[in-house]
């Protein structure tokens, strides 16, 4: 395994792989680090289905708010290079914030539209720094396939969004969320958490799963407002939660519906406060 954390070194890896292989299918899993399970089911993927395996982990400034936990964002060098090591991959990109952004950047990729709602009117800007660093990422790396989490749905809706608009030749793969055994969706962020508030947490999971049974059960008729407020009112069951956002949407387009029959698939994406840790989780539905 390399560990590059250069763009000019890295460029050059990727050129002569290309140059050496060209039949090689390059994968590439972008990372904040702080891995688990969830990152390595990512790993694990494109380790089947490519032939060179690219990670990157980098700590986003431009994606975090003033009042958010960039500066506190857990991090671990020494655990994710064993953890990437055994996962098998190939190269990993390790830019301080300097390679980067040497300087601020004038030049920022915003995808309109679904950035409106969920995270992205709850964390105003966030998404611009996401599709900003993505495209910086791809164009330095030039994967064929790329691997991203659906624990993060909004996020593949707008990064799939954005290759498209700007046909940028990479295939988008979305990979299921990984959790926990009792349900809890794994995130870098659990580590925040208090006992009492991981024990409470489990309710987005619970939250979720009640949405399933009320489809499950009575899918025509159901409207998208009972599916909210069932889907709150489990999540209110936990004293320590602080309900963020708790929406029902269509997906990938997020826009709101006011019954399920109205689009082919929904999102249920719940985001909630425990303290000051925030924990976001979704469930998609099929419904057609
Ligand atoms: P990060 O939060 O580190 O997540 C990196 C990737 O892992 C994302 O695609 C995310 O959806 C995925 N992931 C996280 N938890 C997961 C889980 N429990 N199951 C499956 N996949 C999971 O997302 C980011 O970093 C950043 O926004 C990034 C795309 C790297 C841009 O800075």
């Amino acid at each position: 395994m390399h560990t590059v954390k250069h763009i000019q070194e890295l460029r050059q890896f990727i050129r002569q792989t290309r140059w050496n292989r060209p039949e090689a299918r390059i994968g590439f899993v972008p990372t904040m680090g702080y891995l688990h399970q969830g990152h390595q089911s990512l790993l694990d993927t494109a380790r089947r289905e490519c032939d060179v395996v690219v990670l990157s982990i980098f700590v986003n400034p431009i994606q975090f708010g003033p009042n958010e936990d960039f500066s506190r964002y857990p991090r671990d060098e020494e655990r994710d290079m064993a953890i990437a090591r055994a996962a098998g991959t190939d190269i990993v990109f390790f830019p301080q914030v300097e390679e980067m952004y040497p300087a601020p950047t004038k030049t920022i990729v915003s995808v309109s539209g679904i950035t409106q709602r969920l995270c992205g009117a709850s964390r105003p800007g966030h998404f611009d720094g996401v599709a900003t660093v993505v495209t910086k990422l791809l164009n330095i790396v030039q994967p064929d396939y790329a691997y991203f989490g659906m624990k993060d749905a909004q996020q593949v809706a707008v990064i799939e969004q954005m290759v498209y608009d700007l046909n940028i030749p990479v295939t988008i793969v979305p990979c299921p969320t990984v959790r926990e055994s009792d349900g809890l969706a794994m995130s870098s962020r659990n580590v925040y958490l208090t006992a009492e508030q991981r024990r409470q947490a489990v309710v987005l999971s619970q939250a979720l799963d009640t949405a399933e049974r009320m489809i499950r059960d009575k899918r025509d008729g159901l409207s998208a407002d009972e599916l909210r407020e069932a889907v709150t009112a489990t999540i209110r069951t936990a004293p320590l939660a602080e309900i963020d956002y708790a929406e029902v949407l269509s997906y990938p387009a997020l826009e709101p519906i006011r019954a399920l029959s109205e689009a082919d698939r929904i999102i249920v994406a719940l985001a909630v406060k425990f303290g000051s840790t925030r924990l976001i989780d979704n469930r998609l539905f099929h419904l057609r």
